[in-house]
């Protein structure tokens, strides 16, 4: 195929796609809105509190529309920097938080983790990281809201390396004086970054100014007792801390520190500088017959998200599929694996900031949004003969459980279709309790918008109202082992045995204690947190 000039240009721009992960409040809208102001897609920074303001004026339902719609705008934002091509792929935070934020790090050759200042690692933030570990994903931490006083920063290191397991080395280290937080120190350029104020709070980039660490001239800024503690702090976590290792930051077990703040824009962009130098490009992908290389010939991909329109005049749904090897081109031809039929993959999107718009190509590491009326899934491999299968995007433990009841019995078949086709789009899962009347179906989700969308779907789709009947339950592990085995830790209230569509049983618990107790009691009993 001939390539235009145009098209071998933007393939050798080297690409780094990548997600933050953190805990809702930590500043990631704010980050995100920086790195799309630095990387120069958009020209000044919002205010995140009039969008706020914006979303909480606005009805329920519009609440839930809208909630969807700034998810497929912001599903993955492109945009140029310094000679790379960056995508970033959006994982949704608040309440629009769903199986889909799992399944976008699974799209992410690297992750970016940002913590607060004060809270350090949260509840959000472990659930996610859990999942860049399990594929053994590089992980770049940013530590924001400098500009506040925040807890000791040697205490935040050693603190994260004992919750996460994770080497930790700070790339940059934070400069406080009698002022606040007035600039970094560059680690291994022995470099202090000291940046000026801007009126405009933030909305334009912020200027710095650098001098090298042993300068006599620091002492004018910082302080000859800033310039003291500041050395003396170098000097330990150059003596007491990891030394710097590339191998083990693209293997995934030391995770480069930035400090900084969003808000101020401080930190910013040496944290990006250094991101984009040592994050991984496209990575390989394991798939069957075998591993899959960026810089293989041919177009492969895989679907790991569909988002379904929630307007029933407009039943379409975009596929989003992140381009794993070749040159993708405008309605080009493509094989899917699972059913062996050709597709036409015709009218293909990128999200260029905020903006969707029409791409005419695509290399690996990028993303493109599909138009598709019910023939992908969620999983889905493409390539040109459809020999290509990629392994399968894991489906996590979900944290919520409710039971279907449908209001009209009659309409029980339509029930079963509906859950069955919302289940592998990936909207829900569905498992099954037994019962002396048949299968009852009890969904599963991660987060509770995942439930609101089933219903409006359910009601709006396959014309079945339904209510949902919350379990107690909070925990879920799927179990393999004997039947007699299994029935013996399922007993009292805590604890509840369930079917998943291919037949593996789950185990619902109320709580840790209860999961804990099983775990204890359980022999020769194997427990995952992802299906097997
Ligand atoms: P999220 O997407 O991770 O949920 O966080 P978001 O960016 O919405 O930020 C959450 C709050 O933290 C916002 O404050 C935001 O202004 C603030 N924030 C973000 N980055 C920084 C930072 O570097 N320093 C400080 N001090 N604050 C930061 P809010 O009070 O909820 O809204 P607003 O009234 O400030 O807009």
């Amino acid at each position: 195929m001939p390539e235009s000039t145009d098209g071998l240009a933007r393939a050798a721009v080297p690409r780094r796609t990548f997600a933050i992960i953190s805990h809702p409040d930590a500043g990631k809208t704010t980050l995100t809105e920086k790195l799309l102001l630095y990387g120069g897609a958009i020209h000044l920074a919002g205010s995140v509190k009039a969008r706020r303001a914006a979303r909480h004026a606005i009805s329920d339902w519009m609440a839930l529309e809208r909630q969807r719609g700034i998810s497929v705008t912001s599903s993955v934002l492109q945009f140029q920097y310094s000679g790379y091509q960056i995508n970033l792929l959006d994982t949704p935070g608040h309440a629009d938080f769903s199986e889909d934020t799992y399944r976008t790090l699974i799209a992410a050759d690297s992750a970016v983790m940002l913590l607060d200042n004060r809270r350090g690692v949260e509840e959000r933030t472990r659930q996610l990281f859990d999942v860049c570990r399990l594929r053994r994903m590089p992980i770049f931490t940013f530590v924001n809201k400098c500009d506040r006083p925040g807890g000791n920063p040697l205490a935040l290191v050693s603190d994260v390396e004992a919750d996460l397991g994770l080497g930790i080395y700070p790339v940059t280290w934070p400069i406080n004086t009698g002022s606040g937080f007035v600039g970094v120190a560059d680690r291994r350029r022995r470099e202090v970054l000291l940046f000026g104020r801007t009126a405009d709070h933030g909305a334009t980039l912020v200027e710095t100014r650098r001098m090298a660490v042993d300068d006599a001239a620091l002492g004018l800024v910082l302080g000859e007792q800033g310039v003291a503690t500041l050395r003396d702090e170098l000097d330990l976590l150059d003596h007491a801390g990891h030394a710097w290792d590339e191998a083990a930051v693209l293997a995934g077990t030391l995770s480069p520190m930035f400090f900084g703040s969003a808000l101020s824009n401080f930190g910013v962009e040496p944290f990006l500088h250094d991101f984009l130098d040592h994050a991984p490009g496209p990575l390989p992908r394991p798939a069957v017959p075998c591993e899959v290389l960026p810089d293989g010939a041919e177009f492969t991909g895989f679907v790991f998200k569909i988002q379904a329109n929630m307007d029933p005049k407009h039943r379409d749904r975009i596929a989003f599929v992140r381009v794993c090897s070749g040159h993708f081109t405008a309605g080009m031809t493509v094989t899917l694996a699972r059913t062996g039929k050709t597709l036409r993959l015709a009218q293909p999107q990128q999200f260029l900031a905020r903006e969707r718009i029409e791409v005419d190509e695509a290399w690996p590491g990028d993303v493109i949004g599909i138009h598709d009326r019910g023939t992908l899934r969620v999983s889905d491999s493409l390539s040109i003969r459809g020999d290509v299968v990629f392994s399968g995007i894991p489906r996590f433990a979900p944290q919520y459980f409710a039971r279907v009841m449908v209001s009209d019995p009659l309409r029980r078949k339509h029930l079963d279709t509906g859950l069955r086709q919302l289940a592998e789009e990936g909207a829900v899962q569905v498992f099954y309790q037994e019962s002396m009347a048949g299968p009852v179906p009890i969904v599963g989700a991660v987060g509770l918008l995942q439930f609101d969308v089933l219903l409006f779907r359910l009601d709006a789709e396959y014309g079945v109202p339904c209510k949902l009947e919350p379990l107690p339950f909070k925990l879920a592990r799927w179990v393999r082992g004997s039947d007699t085995a299994i029935d013996a830790v399922v007993e009292g209230r805590s604890r509840m045995r369930l079917y998943d569509a291919r037949g593996n049983s789950i185990l619902l618990f109320e709580d840790e204690w209860a999961l804990r107790h099983s775990l204890e009691k359980s022999q020769g009993l194997e427990f995952l947190e992802v299906a097997p």
